[in-house]
């Protein structure tokens, strides 16, 4: 076992502490402050440009804050790489895709498992077991590149889970799925936090989706916090009805 397996101390958590990020004058994330525990699914969700693929990249970071500080289990590790954060206990999947494309769905995991130490056998059982988890054991022997989008998506679950991270954040890994294969990668979402005692950030604008697997949701709109709570507390927000009133995709649920 690696020293950083280690370090990991149960009951942790993942915290970002009054973080922004502007591009050249776009406050992409203001002064946003919120925790994620082991063992909990919480959701971050909010309009197009809220700023939750920032705010990712800052607690993964892909992407250094402008002020504030990101915490795991205790630790500033703001200025961590990615790579150093991921060996502690990090992992996410991204909205675009980032998977090898020439390699084949299998290998793709098996390479995650190997970047935090796994040995080949370890990686090839592993990535099996994920591919099955996510239903993409069929197409384990295709080229990444040949996926579908919504299907990719899935991959990069499987490659997230393959480093058995602490926390796991996931940037709408649900996008694209067919609305019959929901419940099924709900059920995924509940087994990494349930089965491996992570914690899971979901973000996602599927509402059913969310209000379903969350225990807490935290609501973004023009990169400032909007509303944190319950799904039953933010569900009764009028606030966050009224970002959303706009919003066809997310409607879903929330009436
Ligand atoms: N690298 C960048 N350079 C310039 N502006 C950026 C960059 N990344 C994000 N932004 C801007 O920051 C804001 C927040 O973007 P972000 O991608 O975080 O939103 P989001 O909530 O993930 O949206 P979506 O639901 O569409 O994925 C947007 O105005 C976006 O245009
Ligand atoms: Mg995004």
């Amino acid at each position: 076992m690696s020293q950083a397996r280690e370090d990991r101390r149960p009951g942790g958590a993942l915290r970002a502490a009054d973080v922004s990020r502007s591009f050249e004058g776009v406050h992409a994330v203001q002064g946003v402050s919120l925790t994620l525990h082991r063992h909990e699914v919480i959701g971050l969700i909010g309009p197009n440009g809220a700023g939750k693929s920032t705010l990712v990249n800052l607690l993964t970071g892909f992407d250094l804050p402008s002020s504030g500080t990101v915490e795991l289990d205790g630790r500033d590790v703001t200025r961590w790489s990615a790579s150093r954060r991921g060996r502690h206990g990090l992992a996410r999947t991204f909205q675009h895709s980032h998977a090898f494309r020439s390699l084949t769905v299998r290998e793709n995991v098996e390479v995650a498992a190997l970047g935090v130490g796994a040995s080949p056998a370890t990686a090839r059982r592993r990535a099996d077991e994920l591919l099955d988890l996510v239903a993409l054991a069929d197409h384990a022997d295709a080229p990444a590149g040949a996926l579908a989008h919504g299907v990719e998506r899935r991959l990069g679950v499987a490659r997230a889970l393959a480093t058995e991270p602490t926390f796991v954040l996931m940037d709408e890994p649900a996008a694209g799925l067919p609305e019959a294969e929901v419940p099924e990668f709900a059920a995924v979402v509940r087994s990494v936090r349930d089965d491996h005692g992570a914690g899971v950030l979901l973000i996602d604008h599927n509402m059913a989706l969310i209000m379903d697997v969350c225990e807490r949701i935290h609501v973004l709109d023009h990169g400032r916090t909007l509303a944190e709570g319950t799904p039953t507390e933010i569900r009764a927000n009028l606030d966050v009805s009224a970002a959303y009133l706009g919003e066809s995709a997310v409607h879903e649920g929330l009436s």
